[in-house]
């Protein structure tokens, strides 16, 4: 989800200590072998790195910076970031899933098996699940959903119950829904714009359905404002942590060039960087 100034709800930085803190760890460079990389959908494709590092220290909703540019190429001078989808720490591997969109994921697409990408990682303040949280709510938009898969699959190893909206333009387009089902989430609502279960109004009252026995504890959206303004929403009803994930066009992501300093009419500070500051940012309370 891009930041624009729109009708959102006000959002703050996420704390840096206390039980709403994210883990952070300290980002690191690794020339990291492409182990697997193949086409999963239309314009997607799955990207597994050898990146023991990076695997070892990752937190959910953290991501990297790719430097698609082969050794002696110029091109793409600048890194893409990339939320880091799902890991294995005990493989050293990270998985991105992306949608190609322009040239550095065209780029991307041509990486083969054995070539060394260099990947900074990994980056970011990414979710906080608190310590208490018995049930979680996910909302993803379109490729916004790769920066949910791993909070889901850290959720469920916890025994927190998870229900997780994936929300596309058609149903070939539906990211996560396997994943989801495959790390045990208890309900996942798989919904699209072509037979309209996407649209909010029509998703709200099945929501408020799902959570009205036993509530909800924190609720996590990427992807899409309208699903920020329903999570914001729900969360105000049920009294939950909102949190979300924000996308920027990115040079460094190390907070050097604040390039990613964003003019979120929600934030309310004066320009937080989406790299260093976030990419996850909190609801704030009324
Ligand atoms: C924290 C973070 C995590 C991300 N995770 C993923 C992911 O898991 N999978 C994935 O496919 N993409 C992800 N993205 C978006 C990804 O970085 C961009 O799609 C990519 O950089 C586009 O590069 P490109 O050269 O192919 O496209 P460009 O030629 O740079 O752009 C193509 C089109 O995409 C738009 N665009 C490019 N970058 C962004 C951006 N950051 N935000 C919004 N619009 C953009 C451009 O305005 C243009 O319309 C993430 C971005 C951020 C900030
Ligand atoms: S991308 Fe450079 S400061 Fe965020």
């Amino acid at each position: 989800m891009t930041p624009t100034p729109s009708t959102i709800p006000r959002l703050v930085k996420l704390p840096t200590n206390g039980p709403a803190a994210p883990v952070v760890t300290e980002p690191v460079l690794e020339e990291a072998p492409v182990v697997a990389h193949r086409q999963v959908g239309p314009d997607t494709w799955l990207l597994t790195l050898h990146a023991p590092v990076v695997a070892a220290r990752v937190q959910p909703g953290q991501f990297a910076m790719l430097t698609l540019a082969r050794e002696g190429e110029t091109a793409p001078v600048l890194p893409r970031p990339m939320a880091l989808y799902a890991w294995d720490r005990q493989a050293g591997t990270v998985d991105v899933m992306y949608r190609v969109v322009g040239d550095g994921t065209r780029v991307l697409a041509t990486w083969r098996v054995g070539e060394r990408m260099l990947t900074v990682g990994p980056v970011g303040r990414g979710f906080s699940l608190l310590p208490a949280a018995t049930r979680v709510l996910l909302l993803g938009r379109g490729i916004g959903t790769c920066s949910l898969t791993a909070l889901a699959e850290t959720a469920a190893q916890r025994d927190i119950r998870v229900a997780a909206v994936t929300s596309a333009r058609t149903p070939e387009t539906i990211i996560g829904a396997d994943f989801y089902a495959s790390v045990g989430v208890q309900d996942v609502l798989a919904v699209h714009d072509e037979d309209g279960s996407s649209d909010v109004p029509r998703l709200r009252p099945r929501l408020a359905a799902l959570l009205a026995e036993g509530g909800v504890d924190q609720i996590f959206v990427c992807g899409a404002e309208r699903l920020l303004r329903l999570g914001a929403e729900l969360g105000e009803r049920f009294d939950a942590m909102v949190q979300v994930s924000l996308e920027a066009h990115m040079a460094c992501g190390l907070g050097y060039c604040h390039g990613c300093s964003t003019g979120y009419a929600g934030l309310a500070d004066e320009a937080p960087l989406v790299c260093h500051d976030g990419p996850v940012f909190q609801v704030a309370r009324a």
